[in-house]
């Protein structure tokens, strides 16, 4: 699979679980091409579907593996990968570190993980794949006590959590705040966890992003809405060299996750 073929793969789902993304693509780009400056993935670190599992998948696509980062109170470790070749999106992807969770939880999550085939992550497709478990609305309303994170994942599995507007690359629009203006006089919901815009040009790099859109879910004892995916946006700043950071800032990334909250806004 080509890394092209990937992302149509990863954006064809993700509008279905983020039903504004049509509409902000609209809003936006009027008219124009809007350039994603990365997806984000989130995983469970098991031995099968864990980050060290799923980097063959990255490197077969032509990533390579970019900087690590550490979520102490989520529990989470996250890496970017970036292409070799230019003008193709990064990829943010993260694991729940299963250790560190409650004896119940990792009970509850690697029952769901069994039902995953073992060479599942042969296929780049896995990763847009979504759930390979039935789940009760109970053990998912169970996990988002402990962990937003794990019950997310229970309840969506495996696919983009969001994909990010390259505000860089947006000919209308020359900050964050005036992204963020148009999107709130268009009615959409941005997250404010930390304030709307998180990081500054200080540590080269400011992302918003709206509220996940509430989707619905088939549990196996009925239907349900909860938050599905979201749109994020970034700007990136010039380092000393000239080039434009590509890389991540843990404390925005940290409330970025938050986007997905049950209760977030
Ligand atoms: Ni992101």
């Amino acid at each position: 699979m080509q890394a092209s073929q990937f992302f149509d793969l990863q954006w064809s789902d993700f509008i279905v679980h983020a039903p504004s993304a049509e509409g902000i693509h609209s809003l936006l780009g009027a008219g124009e091409t809007i350039v994603n400056d990365h997806i984000a993935l989130r995983s469970f670190a098991t031995p099968q579907l864990g980050l060290d599992a799923l980097h063959p998948l990255f490197a077969g696509l032509g990533f390579a593996m970019g900087d690590e980062y550490r979520f102490r109170a989520k529990k989470l470790r996250a890496r970017y990968y970036q292409h070799t070749a230019a003008g193709i999106p990064k990829v943010f992807v993260s694991e729940l570190l299963l250790d560190e969770c409650s004896e119940q939880l990792r009970g509850t999550v690697l029952k769901l993980c069994e039902r995953v085939p073992a060479d599942a992550t042969l296929d780049p497709g896995f990763l847009a794949s979504g759930r390979h478990w039935d789940i009760s609305f109970e053990v998912y309303r169970g996990l988002l006590q402990e962990s937003e994170y794990a019950a997310w994942l229970a309840a969506h599995g495996f696919r983009a959590n969001h994909f990010t507007v390259d505000v860089n690359a947006l000919s209308g629009f020359g900050s964050v705040a005036a992204v963020n203006r148009a999107l709130t006089a268009a009615g959409y919901l941005l997250n404010t966890s930390g304030g709307e815009i998180k990081g500054s040009p200080a540590v080269l790099l400011e992302q918003s992003s709206t509220l996940a859109d509430r989707v619905e879910v088939e549990f196996s004892d009925g239907v349900q809405t909860v938050p599905g995916c979201f749109y994020e946006f970034a700007r990136r700043y010039p380092q000393a060299d000239g080039t434009l950071y590509q890389g991540f800032v843990e404390a925005n990334a940290d409330r970025i996750f938050e986007s997905t909250n049950a209760l977030a806004g």
